[in-house]
């Protein structure tokens, strides 16, 4: 979300006088992952409940950062907790073995996405975008990897590529070996006829072992694509005998039960989960496919047959296993997706009306309870553009004041550019943001 170089490094960059490798990192403003990257300065935040966060100093949020997506019931949600509190006064957070929760939390999911038949329980969405394509390199015996071009897919080594902004390859890959991802290649974000060379291309340098993508687009639809685009994808992975990875992070249980494999009914063969998957608790990741794929990583030694190495010491605890399988069973019980999506057609609805009546140059778009609204557009800056590395700070800075603006009138987003709505939204705290917008619109210089 966060383009951490200055100004100057860009400019060196695009002058050729350096790579991203000695580029001047900013300071991380002195919070510990890049969500709490705050402009002009972190918040601290004492309290959660519902659809508020409440900061040490007293004041009250509309919350719509969502620690990036998992509270999907509103925060701190009660009769999650108090159930997870007892499964966590039986066993502790961890056992190191088996538990009943495991298999719930498989079931469950398998109920909700029948094309993961088999699950495996992870630390977080970037381990399991790593497993699954270890899984797909050892099923295909292939080595190239295709995402797309300003996909976000969590920062593992290989996935640093083209973040944010198609073609820009490395840029934002220091501290990364240059050939650890000399078998990842990009495409433009729903572009078919463009993915398609990349396979023919890959097919002269032994084929390609997953295509992975974002089915409603990357970074969370923030570049939409057409209704068609999962499935024409599918029929390509077919065409070229390469797995298909959804990348379900943000949408698994978000945009319905089903996900966007059910929502677009396509099927891929690696689901990759996270952030709802644990209910907002810690050890939120997992991938899912089909019992042959997964064996792949099944655990013991069978002779001949290869195996993708996977690991994690507090993996499938019960504790996160317990709050995943309570809060997608909630989040179905209580149609939390149907509930979100509205609230987010109201917002959205009324963000637009605000930039009508401003007569402002933005635009607001949403799939459900994922709303998008564009103030500056860094993402959609091109690396074909010669002053490309000179727009992002400028664009940049646009959005994390606007972010500002909207935090001080007392809502916070996911970086000045995105809301996602929950179950816990209701129309006084639309209401509430709709006035925090309207504020901040009417104070634009123009
Ligand atoms: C689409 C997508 N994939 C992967 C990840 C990485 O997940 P995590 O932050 O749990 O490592 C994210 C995180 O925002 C994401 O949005």
């Amino acid at each position: 979300m966060y383009v951490q170089y200055s100004a100057e490094d860009s400019v060196r960059y695009l002058a050729g006088e350096t790579d991203a490798y000695e580029l001047h990192v900013l300071e991380n403003g002195g919070v510990q992952h890049n969500l709490a990257f705050n402009y002009p300065f972190p918040l601290v935040i004492e309290k959660a409940q519902g659809a508020y966060l409440y900061d040490i100093d007293g004041n009250r949020y509309v919350d719509y950062l969502q620690a990036g997506g998992p509270t999907l019931l509103g925060s701190n949600y009660e009769p999650v907790n108090q159930k997870v509190w007892e499964v966590v006064k039986e066993s502790g957070p961890v056992t190191g073995l088996f538990h009943p929760y495991e298999m719930k939390l498989a079931e469950k999911i398998h109920e909700c996405m029948p094309w993961v038949e088999m699950y495996r329980c992870l630390a977080s969405g970037t381990e399991a975008d790593m497993v699954a394509i270890r899984i797909a390199r050892t099923y295909t015996g292939k080595q190239r990897i295709v995402k797309v071009g300003g996909a976000y897919h969590g920062w593992s080594d290989q996935l640093v590529y083209s973040l944010h902004i198609p073609y820009t390859k490395t840029f934002e890959a220091h501290g990364i070996p240059k050939e650890v991802s000399e078998n990842t290649s990009e495409f433009f974000p729903g572009d078919v006829a463009g993915l398609r060379k990349v396979l023919e291309e890959n097919e002269k340098a032994g084929g390609t072992a997953a295509v992975i993508i974002e089915p409603f687009g990357p970074e969370s639809g923030t570049r939409p694509v057409a209704k068609d685009f999962a499935a024409k994808v599918r029929e390509l992975c077919d065409e070229f005998h390469t797995l298909l990875i959804f990348d379900e992070v943000v949408t698994a249980f978000r945009v319905g039960p089903g996900g966007a494999q059910g929502y677009f009914n396509v099927k891929p063969d690696l689901t990759v989960f996270g952030k709802i998957v644990a209910g907002g608790y810690p050890m939120a990741g997992g991938v899912g496919g089909s019992e042959e794929i997964m064996s792949c990583i099944a655990a013991g030694v069978k002779a001949g047959k290869k195996k993708a190495y996977v690991g994690g010491t507090l993996t499938a605890n019960p504790l996160s296993c317990a709050a995943g399988y309570f809060a997608i069973d909630e989040i179905i019980r209580q149609d939390a997706a149907m509930k979100a999506g509205e609230n987010g057609d109201k917002l959205c609805d009324g963000i637009q009306k605000l930039i009508d009546k401003y007569e402002l140059p933005f635009v607001t778009w949403n799939t459900g309870s994922i709303v998008h609204f564009e103030v500056s557009g860094v993402m959609y800056l091109s690396a074909a553009d010669p002053d490309v590395f000179k727009k992002i700070p400028e664009r940049q800075q646009y959005i994390e004041e606007f972010g500002a603006a909207l935090t001080a009138n007392g809502v916070i987003t996911l970086a000045g550019s995105r809301i996602y709505t929950s179950m816990a939204d209701n129309d006084e705290t639309i209401a509430e943001t709709l006035n925090a917008f309207e504020e901040v619109f009417s104070n634009i210089e123009r």
